[in-house]
């Protein structure tokens, strides 16, 4: 009997801090700024990947929850699983392995994910990240996560943060061709175990604009984007590393606020405007907001940070200790209506990715 090649990866999405939104190269994915995220560690959020090598395939074949999904010449998942066949053959002649075979073969990938598909839940970013680990698994490849990332970051730039556990940072990085354009991690879970987020799911429907038509619109339209990239973003990165090193919530939350509303006045100040956020998401960051002012008449501190994606769903990090209680706020203030509010998905804990 012929051995059989087939190995299954699975990654979590991830959630920004420090929002990625313009490219400088599109066809390579070159971020105009550095971003930094946590990647959530709980089963609801996953992209689960199964891929299969085989002499018999006549084509790569990729199913996205049991449904075929073209692999078209040229498209982003076909230069993922060329690069991948790519470093595999590269790996099998710098160690002279006798079985060489396997890169040849075409490839059938099924993906799963757990969670609504492109409703601003980041499901591309697990989705690239959970492909290029599954196969990184079937080709036995010996490379550390951020090379990995190099590939993913060509699926999805998001996608290459997902590689990695804990709080990542994507490094924009300055060589034309890509090569330090990768992920690296912070800090892992472990070091802030308290972390935790609250996935609010306003609308799990599509979204609007994609991710790729908004970022080009912004970079060729909107003049607050070239302010952010030069004088905001690289003063930010250090700041909020330097906090998630030195566990400082006050300083993490002040600043994941501000670079999600700055990312959305990017998005305002594209032409024409794009409006990710709806009346509920807006009601959110006013409770946010309130909450924390009273906290912090109260003499505490910050007591909770919401972020929003390209969607209108609220990510809201907050320390362990007080999630439950923001739990029951938000569910009081939004109680769930048709059209409205629809779940407070859970908590997640900012962990580890399963890759
Ligand atoms: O990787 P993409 O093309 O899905 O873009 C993601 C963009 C944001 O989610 C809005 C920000 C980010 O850094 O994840």
């Amino acid at each position: 009997m012929s051995p059989v090649y087939q190995a299954t990866a699975s990654a979590p999405v991830n959630i920004a801090v420090i929002k990625y939104w313009g490219k400088r190269d599109t066809k390579l994915i070159l971020p105009t700024n550095s971003s930094l995220s946590v990647t959530l560690d709980q089963d609801h959020l996953r992209s689960t990947t199964t891929s299969r090598a085989d002499a018999s395939f006549e084509r790569d074949q990729l199913w996205l929850n049991g449904k075929e999904d073209e692999i078209k010449p040229g498209s982003r998942l076909a230069t993922c699983i060329s690069e991948m066949k790519r470093l595999r053959k590269e790996v099998v002649e710098d160690k002279n392995l006798a079985e060489p075979k396997i890169s040849q073969y075409n490839v059938h990938i099924a993906s799963y994910n757990n969670f609504p598909t492109a409703a601003g839940l980041a499901s591309s970013a697990s989705g690239f990240a959970a492909l290029v680990a599954s196969l990184a698994h079937l080709y036995a490849l010996p490379v550390s996560p951020s090379t990995l990332s190099l590939i993913a970051r060509q699926g999805s730039g998001s996608a290459c943060r997902s590689l990695f556990g804990g709080f990542v940072a994507w490094q924009m990085g300055s060589d034309a061709a890509g090569t330090d354009s990768l992920a690296v991690q912070v800090a892992p879970q472990e070091h802030w175990p308290q972390m935790q987020a609250l996935i609010c799911v306003v609308s799990d429907d599509k979204k609007g604009t994609s991710s790729t038509s908004g970022m080009q619109r912004t970079v060729e339209t909107s003049p607050l984007l070239q302010h952010r990239i030069k004088y905001v973003v690289p003063e930010r990165m250090e700041r909020i590393s330097k906090a998630i090193l030195e566990r400082d919530f006050d300083t993490f939350a002040t600043i994941t606020m501000a670079d999600s509303n700055q990312f959305h006045a990017v998005a305002l100040d594209t032409e024409p405007p794009i409006f990710y956020m709806n009346d509920v998401s807006r009601a959110i960051i006013a409770l946010i907001v309130e909450y924390n002012r009273l906290s912090i008449a109260n003499g505490g501190g910050y007591k909770a940070a919401y972020t929003y994606d390209a969607g209108p769903n609220a990510v809201i990090y907050a320390l362990e200790e007080n999630i439950k209680e923001i739990a029951q706020l938000i569910v009081s203030y939004f109680p769930q209506k048709p059209g409205e509010f629809k779940d407070v998905l859970g908590l997640f804990g900012a962990g580890a990715a399963d890759v």
